[in-house]
């Protein structure tokens, strides 16, 4: 695992930025955000700190310092996200060169994967220009933004060629589910960010489709899910003829991942 620099140097460097967007505290936030990114103890802080962080815990800490730039509490961010995790984990099991992340926002999953995968190159789009920003200055943060491109699209409606990785993490809630949302969710998470305005499934048909015709043969897709929704997108991408179609669940035993792998060419393949 490649290390991006001290935790002091990190902690440092996300004080000024917190003090930047004037954020009271600022000090005191990023140490507890430090110390809840790498799972320290904050009495043990002072040992650690002089420590080289690698790059997936310098990634999580970024993520939560630009959220508490942008004024969520540090009581909502305390919550972590195993299965965007999980994701990372599954794709990080085979080897890829070139990657997308369809639906990008902070650019956590690519980051990380262009950061594991030193040879490899990398896309995120999102329909967001605020979150391709944010995506943009985490690679450049994390030293990956030369192997990054960052295309302000509808899934991969501008792509062209073929990809051995596809990753996604669409916006899964169905609407009737919304209203049951806590406020902590609804409140900071953008919507576009959270619901299809469906069924929750809309965002994974139309990814499908559009990824078979971009996947190199052996390709593989990843979707992040929600819990109830292994069975359905499984049966979408069987039904889109990829292979190997695996449901998997996180640490907690809840379906959180689908994976499935393109076998052979598809007629419909783009230049
Ligand atoms: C659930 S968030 C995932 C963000 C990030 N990948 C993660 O895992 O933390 C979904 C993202 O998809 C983006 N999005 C929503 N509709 C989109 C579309 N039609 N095309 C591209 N991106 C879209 C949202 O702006 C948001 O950044």
């Amino acid at each position: 695992m490649t290390a991006v620099g001290t935790g002091s140097e990190l902690v440092r460097n996300a004080t000024r930025r917190l003090q930047e967007a004037g954020v009271p505290d600022a000090a005191r936030d990023a140490r507890r955000l430090f110390s809840f990114a790498t799972g320290t103890d904050a009495s043990r802080l002072i040992l650690t700190l002089p420590e080289p962080v690698c790059e997936e815990v310098a990634c999580v800490f970024e993520g939560l310092i630009v959220r508490r730039m942008a004024r969520e509490p540090v009581s909502h961010l305390l919550d972590p996200r195993p299965e965007t995790e999980t994701l990372v984990e599954v794709a990080l099991r085979s080897n890829f060169t070139k990657m997308v992340d369809l639906g990008t926002g902070s650019g956590c999953i690519l980051v990380t994967l262009l950061a594991e995968v030193p040879q490899s190159i990398g896309y995120g789009t999102d329909l967001s220009g605020a979150a391709l920003d944010v995506a943009r200055e985490n690679a450049e943060i994390h030293g990956v933004l030369d192997r990054s491109t960052f295309v302000c699209a509808d899934w991969m409606e501008s792509a062209k060629g073929a990809f051995d990785l596809i990753v996604s993490n669409p916006p899964y809630i169905a609407v009737d589910e919304m209203a049951g949302l806590s406020p902590e969710v609804s409140r900071w998470e953008p919507h576009m960010a959270l619901t299809d305005g469906a069924d929750g499934l809309t965002h994974y048909r139309r990814i499908i489709k559009q990824a078979v015709s971009h996947l190199m043969p052996d390709g593989r897709l990843i979707f992040e899910i929600g819990p109830t929704q292994g069975q359905a997108v499984a049966d979408l991408m069987r039904a889109a003829h990829l292979q190997h179609v695996t449901v998997i669940p996180d640490l907690d035993g809840r379906d959180r991942v689908v994976s499935a792998q393109m076998i052979g060419f598809q007629p419909e393949r783009r230049a």
